[in-house]
Order: structure tokens, then C-alpha cells, then sequence
């Protein structure tokens, strides 16, 4: 027999799970049953999206999000999954969510844990057969439990992260998530409807040679970011942007790179969210050796003040956050 073809079954994503929470003495198991409860909404999006064509889920919603933004059926059908999983589940008391403008109280006041989500990232590439995501970040509550989630509970900084994670619905459908011991990744089989680890301790390079932006609006970039715009091009980098944060994150994070959303004239504070956008993923990032900036701080130090705050982001391999920040403070000096 060719010992080549006979793969070991592998680790399914809730072995993981289970064998991660042994090693935490005090672990009561509630934390592994939230990332199994997303895990679950995750499988079912992954079979929404992948019929979208066949289905009538492409296409606006025909209604606004709090940001002003046209939602799309499958940004709503996201939202309604993943949002019936974590009330389901129990262990969740309230989540934020990038298509809900308040506070969602799942009824559960027991439970320990606030969920903040971009059910479906990357909405303009979803009629289109480009990889969309989901972005999660969990956080412990701080009020007591017993009753319902409260306003100071969302509105902790993403040093307090106790999760995150995100799905990528691509070429293959993977989960990555950090619990703040590294980062592993999982990829879907769906004949068999599970995770496997596929990507076990991802650590990011230290640099890398992709830069990711919308270049189409570089004329309102601070002068920093055009400037390191060129130094991209005369190093002959090369520049990546799929409009999808979730994919373009992830190719960076596995070969290097950084993504930039910086502040732009029609955006002031760039356009990504802070709770369920930036912070999640600088959590991530951070795990696996990178940084995540706004170009002049850390990212996961910003103390949010509102559940839909946006932030400028830089994020990706370390050097190359370094390297933007130095044109921003360099610039920041001229001007
Ligand atoms: P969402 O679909 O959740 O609203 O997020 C879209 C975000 C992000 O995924 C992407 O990187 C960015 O918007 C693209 O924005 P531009 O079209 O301005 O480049
Ligand atoms: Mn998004
Ligand atoms: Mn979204």
C-alpha cells in the first residue's frame, strides 16, 4: 500500500477544543461550547453560501445597516444564524453585531460571555464567487450575571479578548481561532461536515512582500501611507486587495504581508469597525507574531466608546506595520 494515501483522520475542531480546555485547570468547559456553537453556524453559512447561486440569497436585503450600508440577503441570513447558535448555546448573555444598531440580548442572563461578529465580511464579493468571512471576538462579561448584558460588558478594549476567530469562506472553507495560546487553523470537510486541523500553531513571517489597500483611493491617504505606497513599489512588492478584509487578512497572515485601511476623506476614521473588525483580528494577529496598528497606536488598546466605532487599521507582519508607522511619524514631523 502507498503509506502516502493512507492519511491519519486528523483532529476534528471539537477533539481540539476539548483536549485545549484540559489544559486549563479551571476551564469549566463554557468557553468550548461557544467556539463549538460557532463552529456549528459557521457549517450552516458555509451550506448557504455555497448555494447562494441556486437559492434567491444573492442580492440586497432592500434595507440600510446602522453604517448606512446596503445590507445583502446573506449579510441578514449571516446575521440570523449565527445569532440563533450563541442564544441557543446559553452560554452567551449579549452580542454586538456590524447589522444590528443595539445591544442583541440573547435572554440567557446567566451566561458568562459577550459575543461582538461581522456575520459576513466582504458583502460586495458575495454575488460574485469571492471568498466572504465572519469575524467573531469574545469577551467575558464584567457586570454581574442574572441579568442582561450591559453597555460597559460590549465596550471593553480588545486587550480584554478572551477569543477570536474568523471563517473563511473561500476555495476551501477554514476557521482560525486564538484563545491567547497561538493561533490554529481548521479547514471544513463537508462530505463529513466537520473541521480538521490543517494549520496547527500558525506564526506569521516576519515580513513579507504583499501589500493590500484600496489604491483606488490613495489621493486621500494621509501623506505616510502614499509614501509608503511608493517605497512598496520601488522594493517591487506586490499588491493584493480582494476587498474582502477576512481573505485578504488571511493570505497576509499565512505568507506575509500587510493590509492597510487607513483614514481617507470619505472616511475619517477609516471604515473598519473596531469591535468586530480591527480588534479581532489584531487579537489574532498578535498571537500569531504580528502587529496590528492604527498607524500611530496599538490597536487593541483603544478604548471604545461606541458599540460601531471605526478605527484606521494596519495590520499584518511585524516589520511592515513598523515600517508604516515610521512614514506616518515621519510625516507626522514634516507636517
Ligand atoms: P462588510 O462587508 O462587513 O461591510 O466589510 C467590508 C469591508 C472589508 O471586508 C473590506 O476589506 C472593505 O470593506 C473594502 O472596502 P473598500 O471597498 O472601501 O475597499
Ligand atoms: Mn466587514
Ligand atoms: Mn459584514
Amino acid at each position: 500500500m502507498n503509506d502516502k494515501l493512507a492519511l491519519p483522520v486528523g483532529t476534528t475542531l471539537d477533539r481540539f477544543i476539548m483536549r485545549k480546555q484540559e489544559d486549563f485547570p479551571y476551564a469549566t468547559g463554557e468557553l468550548s461550547q461557544l467556539l463549538r456553537d460557532i463552529a456549528l453556524a459557521a457549517k450552516i453559512v458555509n451550506r448557504e453560501i455555497n448555494r447562494a447561486g441556486l437559492l434567491d440569497v444573492t442580492g440586497a436585503y432592500g434595507n440600510q445597516n446602522v453604517q448606512g450600508e446596503e445590507q445583502q440577503k446573506l449579510d441578514v441570513i449571516a446575521n440570523i444564524r449565527f445569532i440563533r447558535a450563541l442564544r441557543n448555546g446559553g452560554e452567551v448573555c449579549a452580542i454586538i453585531s456590524e447589522e444590528e444598531e443595539d445591544i442583541i440580548q440573547t435572554g440567557n442572563t446567566k451566561g458568562k460571555y459577550i459575543v461582538a461578529m461581522d456575520p459576513l465580511d466582504g458583502s460586495s464579493n458575495i454575488d460574485v464567487n469571492v471568498s466572504i468571512g465572519t469575524i467573531f471576538s469574545v469577551y467575558r462579561r464584567t457586570s454581574e450575571t442574572g441579568c442582561d448584558g450591559t453597555l460597559e460588558d460590549c465596550l471593553q478594549n480588545g486587550t480584554r479578548q478572551i477569543a477570536a476567530g474568523y471563517i473563511v469562506y473561500g476555495s476551501s472553507t477554514m476557521l482560525v481561532y486564538t484563545t491567547g495560546h497561538g493561533v490554529n487553523g481548521f479547514t471544513y470537510e463537508p462530505s463529513l461536515g466537520e473541521f480538521f486541523l490543517s494549520h496547527p500553531n500558525i506564526v506569521t513571517p516576519r515580513t513579507g512582500k504583499i501589500y493590500s489597500c484600496n489604491e483606488g483611493s490613495a489621493n486621500s491617504f494621509p501623506d505616510g501611507v502614499k509614501n509608503y505606497l511608493n517605497y512598496c513599489k520601488e522594493e517591487g512588492y506586490s499588491g493584493r486587495y480582494i476587498g474582502s478584509l477576512v481573505a485578504d487578512f488571511h493570505r497576509n497572515l499565512l505568507k506575509g504581508g500587510v493590509y492597510i485601511y487607513p483614514a481617507t476623506a470619505k472616511a475619517p476614521n477609516g471604515k473598519l469597525r473596531l469591535m468586530y473588525e480591527c480588534n479581532s483580528l489584531a487579537f489574532i494577529v498578535e498571537q500569531a507574531g504580528g502587529k496590528a496598528s492604527t498607524g500611530t497606536k496599538r490597536v487593541m488598546e483603544i478604548e471604545p466608546t461606541e458599540l460601531h466605532q471605526r478605527c484606521p487599521l494596519v495590520i499584518g507582519s511585524a516589520e511592515m506595520v513598523e515600517k508604516v508607522e515610521e512614514f506616518m511619524k515621519a510625516e507626522a514631523l514634516v507636517s
